[in-house]
C-alpha cells in the first residue's frame, strides 16, 4: 500500500532518503578510487608493467560498472546522484593519489581503498537490512563478496 510516507517502490521515505546519502558517500569514494586507478594504469613502471597495467584496467572497468549501479540505485530510491569532482573529493575517505609508478605502492593503494569501500558497504548493508531494502542490500552483498576475494589476491601479491 503506497502512501505519503513510502517511496514509489514502497520503502519508507525517511529510510530511503538516508540510504541515498550513504550511497552518495559510497559513490564519491568509488569515483576517487576509479580516477586513482586510471592514474595507476597510466603511470605504472617496472618489471610488472604488463601485469599491473592490465590489472588496473580490469579494476577501473569493474568500478565504472559499480559506479553506474550505485548512481542508478540512488535514483531508484528517489535521490540525486552526486556528479561533481568537488563533492567527490570532499566526501571521499579514499585518498587521491598522484604519480604512483611503483607496483607495490599502487597495489597497496588499491588495498587501502578497498578497505575503505568495504567499511562503507558493510554500513550500508546494515542500514539497508534495517530499512527492508533488499535491492540495495543485495547490491552491497555482491560488491562485498567480490572485493573481499580481490583483497585476498592483492594481499597474496604483496606478500
Ligand atoms: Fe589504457
Amino acid at each position: 500500500m503506497l502512501n505519503m510516507i513510502t517511496t514509489n517502490i514502497g520503502l519508507n521515505k525517511e529510510n530511503a532518503n538516508n540510504l541515498t546519502i550513504s550511497l552518495n558517500a559510497l559513490l564519491a569514494n568509488f569515483q576517487v578510487y576509479y580516477q586513482n586507478l586510471r592514474g595507476l594504469h597510466w603511470n605504472i613502471k617496472g618489471k610488472s608493467f604488463f601485469e599491473l597495467h592490465l590489472k588496473y584496467e580490469e579494476f577501473y572497468t569493474d568500478s565504472q560498472i559499480k559506479i553506474d549501479l550505485i548512481a542508478e540505485r540512488i535514483l531508484t530510491l528517489g535521490g540525486t546522484p552526486l556528479h561533481t569532482f568537488d563533492e567527490y573529493t570532499e566526501l571521499s575517505k579514499v585518498s587521491v593519489c598522484k604519480n604512483i609508478t611503483k607496483g607495490e605502492d599502487g597495489v597497496q593503494l588499491v588495498v587501502n581503498s578497498l578497505t575503505e569501500l568495504l567499511l562503507l558497504e558493510r554500513e550500508i548493508l546494515n542500514e539497508s537490512a534495517e530499512a527492508n531494502d533488499e535491492g540495495t542490500n543485495a547490491m552491497m552483498s555482491d560488491f562485498i563478496a567480490e572485493q573481499e576475494k580481490t583483497m585476498w589476491m592483492l594481499n597474496a601479491w604483496l606478500n
